[in-house]
């Protein structure tokens, strides 16, 4: 049985910065150490996995490695009980009311008819003063309008539902996202008891009226799922689209690319996921006795899934630390795979080209003013804390 005891001295993947290529050439120094490594994580110990092929078989083993007990002690006491901490059929069952509305028709529709104007509500705020911080300004803000949007919530209450999915995530205060949560209820009661009355097409509607069994789901179980979409679909959005930008940003000949050639703009944002996911490193308690990457991981030991690490693989991308937009498609791993793969991935591609191509269009001669911090930084969520740029003619 394998003794997890760190080797990387001093490398918290939790808590060092690990700015830009620091982050990365840990991961390969781990990767090349081997298939399975203890590292320090958050002042514990905890083993990752390295490579692509190990990572992708931990996401598909759902049986040997379910996702749902790591998420009973992270995510639910903060939003509740809801699919993203439960397993097998109970998990079906709730994942299938809940994720329609993210499904790929439902999203072109979504980015033709209500993104675009989104983004564009967003730049007539800040466009014309010729410089600005795009975190604050654009890529901390599109992703939670975006799913108030798609639930229905009424436009007003946009920067209230951002702010208070903000503090419910602070992990800092504890007590304020407690506040947070009831006030989110109050907001979201009210609306929920008139969609029961009278459906619409919005997302909150469809949540009202599902059932299990026979049964609608109860206030708490909508409200529950409201709060996980804002919890893990508007924040992993942000810090993408502040990742992109900051890659971008560092690189104005793909940025001139970008603004001459639109075709090329889906595989800017391709290629970022997998240079830069957001999600970098993703922990899952194993259970259960099992097997990973060819070893045997006792009970109780925390697993670090290393998305990041997997991604620059070299045994499976040519030139791995290169962003390159022109190399040939391939799967990544930056939504995970198998049962729980990401449901909201359709619309995180979409929300990042929306936002792409706005910026293209309404910022010209778009630079970086920044003198840190616009690097992604983080070894879980990894984005830069802001992106200083000026416009303008240059
Ligand atoms: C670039 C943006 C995003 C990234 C990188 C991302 C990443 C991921 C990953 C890696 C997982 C798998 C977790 C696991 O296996 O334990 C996941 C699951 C999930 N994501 Fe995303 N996500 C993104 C955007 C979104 C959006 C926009 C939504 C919602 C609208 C969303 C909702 C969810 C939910 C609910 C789950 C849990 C699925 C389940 O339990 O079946 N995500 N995401």
């Amino acid at each position: 049985m394998r003794d997890p005891a760190p080797t990387v001295a001093g490398l918290d993947l939790g808590l060092e910065p690990l700015p830009g290529e620091v982050l990365h050439r840990a991961h390969a120094d781990l990767r090349a150490r081997g298939p399975l490594v203890p590292v320090p994580f958050f002042g514990t110990t905890a083993l990752l996995v390295t490579r692509f092929d190990d990572v992708r078989e931990a996401f598909r083993d759902d049986g040997a490695l379910p996702g749902g007990p790591t998420y009973r002690e992270t995510v639910e006491p903060i939003v509740g009980r809801t699919f993203i901490s439960m397993d097998g059929r109970e998990h079906r069952l709730y994942r299938k009311l809940a994720t329609p509305a993210f499904q790929s028709g439902a999203i072109a529709r979504f980015g033709e008819r209500d993104l675009v104007v989104l983004v564009h509500e967003l730049l007539d705020r800040f466009a014309a003063r010729g410089t600005g911080d795009l975190v604050a300004e654009l890529t901390g803000v599109l992703p939670y309008h975006a799913i108030s949007r798609k639930l229905g919530i009424p436009r007003a209450r946009d920067e209230d539902m951002r702010r208070w999915a903000d503090r419910l995530l602070d992990p800092r205060d504890p007590r304020g996202a407690v506040a947070a949560a009831r006030e989110f209820t109050d907001l979201l009661g009210p609306i929920l008891r008139a969609r029961r009355a009278e459906p619409t097409e919005d997302l909150l509607s469809a949540l009202a009226h599902a059932e299990i069994d026979g049964e609608r789901l109860a206030d708490e179980e909508v409200l529950s799922h409201v709060r996980l979409l804002f919890a893990v679909g508007a924040t992993t959005t942000s810090h993408a689209m502040g990742n992109l930008l900051s890659v971008l940003l560092a690189r104005p000949e793909l940025l001139a690319r970008a603004r001459s050639e639109p075709g090329l703009r889906p595989a800017l944002v391709h290629e970022l996921l997998r240079f830069e996911p957001p999600v970098a490193n993703l922990p899952r308690l194993s259970t259960r006795p099992l097997r990973v990457a060819g070893e045997d991981v006792a009970p109780g030991t925390l697993l670090l899934l290393g998305i990041a690490s997997a991604n620059r693989d070299p045994a499976t991308f040519a030139d791995p630390d290169r962003y390159d937009p022109d190399r040939p498609p391939q799967d990544v791993l930056t939504f995970g795979f198998g049962a729980k793969y990401c449901p909201g991935a359709h619309l995180a591609r979409r929300e990042l080209l929306a936002a792409l191509d706005a910026v293209l269009e309404r910022l010209p001669g778009l630079r970086s003013t920044s003198e840190d911090g616009a690097r992604p930084e983080g070894g879980t969520l990894r984005h830069p804390r802001a992106l200083h740029a000026a416009w303008g003619p240059a």
